[in-house]
């Protein structure tokens, strides 16, 4: 670019910007970013060879994973949470991912890799890591969502941030084989009444029976997220993709499949991760992630700092039953909507990014989303929610979520009713 196009560009920008912050660089005088020469202006930058493998700028830092202390006995069997607040579009990028252990993250080598397929099979079979990376492969996006992700909010709006109730979700481009692939090379017994029993390398082994359908729909044996290997916490070198449904069901470590007549019932699917009524009985089998939305920005973590104007609300939407067909924003908690512009459509069992472009007034506002699937599913509310499921349940809430935004732009978590 040369200086004239540079100047008369900067001139353009120093009056859009007294348009919209009502004049705040004019007012205070000549700004010396765009009048001074500047010091990263004046000399060379960093090298091409100082940073290997790249960090996020400095600038950037507070945009972390965070756990909330309180929540569990140990960070070993733990959860921390995605800074969705700070992100935009769909992609989480690995390293600021939620993770979720039951017994730890282990450190498991290509070379030790090993994946047995065993049971009702006609030829058990053992893959190593090369074994696998020899089979037709495939691409996607998925959301991962954790069965507990917003279980604090059943009885309240105690964490006071989308980070912190909504966080336990990451949406990753996953390269893998289906695994109906490994499933036929062993000469698996398809039949609809049989399940596979997968589970982990790690201590937990965290097994989970899947139905022989969903086995052969979608599945995916994954070694690779957004084109990079998986993480450790994620499950590297190898970690099952089970689209739609709970996370728990996304086995990391993935050491085996077992073809099997009937559900194990194992810890995973019965004492935990199914929804306790207030009758004492149990809904179970309870795979799929129902539609969700949440507002990402204004939210607590995210205050409204330019006061009255032109204000862009955003937030994520999703569903494990396909596309996210609309998302209706509220500024009055649920007694007006207005439909919200989706980022990008069509996206199925995937984040949808959500803006709503819009006007503050300066006055207070009961932010919601409501989002509603190819299904005609709509979103309930925490009330309807409650009265379906009581009050003991701890996973699968996908209730709207409302942020209560005063006149200095300070967001909060609260319940409307
Ligand atoms: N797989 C193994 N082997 N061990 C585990 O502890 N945690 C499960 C699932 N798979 C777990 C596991 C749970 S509860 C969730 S929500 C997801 O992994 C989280 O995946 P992430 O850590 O990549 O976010
Ligand atoms: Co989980």
């Amino acid at each position: 670019m040369n200086s004239t196009t540079r100047r008369g560009l900067l001139k353009g920008g120093v009056a859009m910007t007294a348009g919209l912050a009502a004049g705040k660089a004019s007012a205070a005088g000549p700004d010396p970013l765009i009048t001074e020469l500047q010091d990263w202006a004046s000399y060379t930058g960093a090298g091409v060879d100082e940073t290997p493998y790249g960090m996020p700028i400095r600038f950037e830092s507070h945009v972390v994973r965070r756990n909330v202390e309180w929540l569990t006995a140990s960070p070993i069997s733990s959860i921390n949470f995605t800074p969705i607040h700070a992100l935009d579009g769909t992609i989480t990028p690995q390293g600021c991912a939620f993770e979720r252990h039951h017994s730890g993250a282990i450190e498991l080598s290509k070379d030790d890799y090993r994946l047995m397929i065993n049971g009702l099979v006609d030829r058990p079979l053992v893959f190593t890591y090369d074994d696998l990376e020899r089979f037709p492969r495939e691409n996607h996006v998925y959301f991962c969502e954790c069965a507990a992700n917003t279980g604090m909010e059943w009885a309240g709006s105690q964490l006071n941030g989308v980070q912190f109730t909504h966080g336990m979700i990451h949406n990753m481009e996953y390269t893998g084989i289906p695994l109906r692939t490994l499933l036929k090379e062993a000469g698996a017994d398809m039949s609809a009444d049989k399940w596979v029993y997968v589970e982990g390398a790690d201590a937990s082994s965290n097994g989970r029976s899947i139905p022989m359908e969903k086995a052969l729909d979608d599945v995916l044996v994954a070694f690779k997220a957004n084109g990079e290997a998986l993480r450790m916490e994620h499950g590297y070198p190898v970690r099952l993709v089970v689209p739609g449904w709970e996370g728990n069901m996304w086995v990391k470590w993935l050491r085996r499949v077992e073809v099997v007549d009937v559900a194990v019932e194992s810890r995973e699917e019965t004492s935990k991760y199914t929804d306790v009524y207030e009758d004492g009985t149990a809904r179970k089998w309870t795979w799929v992630m129902d539609a969700k939305s949440v507002i990402t920005s204004p939210s607590p973590q995210m205050p409204i700092k330019h006061g009255a104007g032109p204000l862009v609300i955003s937030g994520l939407a999703w569903s494990g039953h396909g596309q996210i067909t609309r998302v209706d924003v509220s500024k009055d908690g649920g007694i007006t909507w207005e439909t919200a512009r989706l980022g990008k459509q069509g996206d199925t069992k995937a984040l949808t990014r959500f803006y709503l472009d819009t006007t503050w007034d300066g006055k207070p506002m009961l932010l919601q989303a409501r989002a509603m699937d190819e299904t005609g599913y709509v979103q309930p509310t925490k009330d309807q929610l409650r009265e379906q499921r009581g009050e003991n349940a701890v996973y699968h809430n996908n209730c709207i979520q409302t942020w209560y935004v005063s006149p200095e732009g300070i967001a909060e978590n609260v319940e409307v009713s």
